[in-house]
């Protein structure tokens, strides 16, 4: 092997020293955030949050035993995620408590908190970066449903408990009218339906109420037929192959695009073909993300950043798959939305109201 008496010349910048750390520091930072989300999913995946939610300090041996698994694995991770500051540790007693905050947030899907669920769809963020990085040097998209499972599966579970809690719980019993209509037995088109969680939620809360949920992508149409059957819902949740700007069926009291407004080619297209398609007096429910209306404001959203990420990785490519490829992005904007729904023909739009620690923005629209 050759060997070089050449010397490295040392490195030379002009930037300011202090700048440069806290710059650095804050990427490393940054960078242990995202060594920590595998963890967290094998955490998940292997039943290591739900033993130690509730059980006060587990020493690893402890764990181990608790879950079965390797003990010398088991102590690697609780270390991995006590130094991301979501196990409390003794150093005296060796052992890793995990409170019960930090359960509602990553052991217990039913808890208005829940967030594990979205940690293992970011495996399909990952799977899927050639594709995207390819559209940012030729154009053009992917739908939903030609993404890695994990997305999917991923949206259905972190939405349960807002929609658990918040869909079913507030925001259509907000929607002027909606309860009453809904008890006696209303007729409603869930647009962008997806692994139809929201759909199902609907027929399960009222009864005498029959739900159709439409998506274009056939693969989850398919999922949430599956799980409607499981429901047992008797055909009071159905689910069919659609476009928003083409979906079947007319005098629909209810009509909710939940979380799928900003994914469609075409959103004028879909707002006009809901208005043709709602009943007298029928309304229209919009679901979207919080963002801000200029995007200097969004800097201050705890939403955002998350947001934007999904918007460039997921939702921007979607709709500029489709015809139209309006690509609102999924930070949108209430003042954006206010447009497209007044362009597809809505002339009474409110923003619904929320709870107190709101991701989305409500619009209730009236032709
Ligand atoms: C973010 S997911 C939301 C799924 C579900 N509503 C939920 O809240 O979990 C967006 C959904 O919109 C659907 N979508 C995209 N473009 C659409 C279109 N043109 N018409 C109807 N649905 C569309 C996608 O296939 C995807 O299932």
């Amino acid at each position: 092997m050759a060997t070089s008496t050449e010397t490295t010349t040392p490195y030379e910048t002009t930037v300011d020293p202090e700048r440069l750390e806290a710059a650095a520091g804050h990427v490393f930072g940054e960078l242990g955030v995202n060594c920590t989300a595998p963890l967290v999913v094998l955490g998940d995946r292997l039943g290591l949050f739900r033993a130690l939610a509730g059980a006060g300090p587990l020493t690893p041996v402890a764990l181990a035993d608790r879950t079965g698994l390797v003990e010398r694995y088991v102590r690697e991770w609780l270390r991995g995620v006590a130094v991301a500051g979501y196990l409390d540790y003794d150093p005296e007693a060796d052992t890793f408590t995990l409170t019960d905050a930090y359960a509602a947030v990553l052991a217990d899907d039913e808890s208005p908190t829940a967030l594990i669920g979205v940690f293992p769809g970011l495996a399909a963020l990952w799977a899927d970066l050639d594709r995207i990085e390819g559209f940012f040097r030729t154009g053009g998209g992917m739908g939903w449903g030609e993404h890695h499972p994990a997305l999917g599966q991923a949206q259905e579970r972190f939405t349960r408990p807002a929609y658990v809690h918040g869909l079913i719980g507030a925001w259509i019993p907000a929607v002027e009218g909606a309860v009453p209509r809904l008890e006696a037995g209303a007729e409603v088109a869930d647009i962008g339906c997806g692994y139809g969680l929201s759909s199902i939620l609907i027929a399960q809360r009222w009864p005498h109420s029959t739900v159709t949920g439409f998506d274009p992508d056939d693969a989850a149409v398919a999922h949430a037929r599956a799980a409607a059957a499981e429901a047992g819902l008797d055909g009071r949740a159905a689910f069919e192959v659609a476009d928003a700007a083409g979906f079947p069926g007319h005098g629909y009291d209810l009509i909710t695009f939940t979380d799928s407004l900003h994914d469609m080619g075409d959103p004028v297209a879909a707002a006009a073909h809901a208005r043709a398609a709602l009943a007298p007096d029928g309304a229209v429910l919009v679901v979207e993300p919080l963002a801000a209306d200029r995007f200097a404001d969004d800097f201050a959203n705890p939403y955002a950043r998350i947001g934007y990420a999904i918007s460039t990785l997921v939702c921007t490519p979607s709709s500029l798959a489709q015809t139209g490829a309006a690509a609102l992005g999924t930070m949108a904007g209430e003042a954006r939305l206010r447009e497209v729904l007044a362009a597809g023909g809505f002339t009474r739009v409110r923003r619904v109201a929320q709870d107190s620690a709101p991701l989305n923005i409500l619009l209730e629209a009236r032709p």
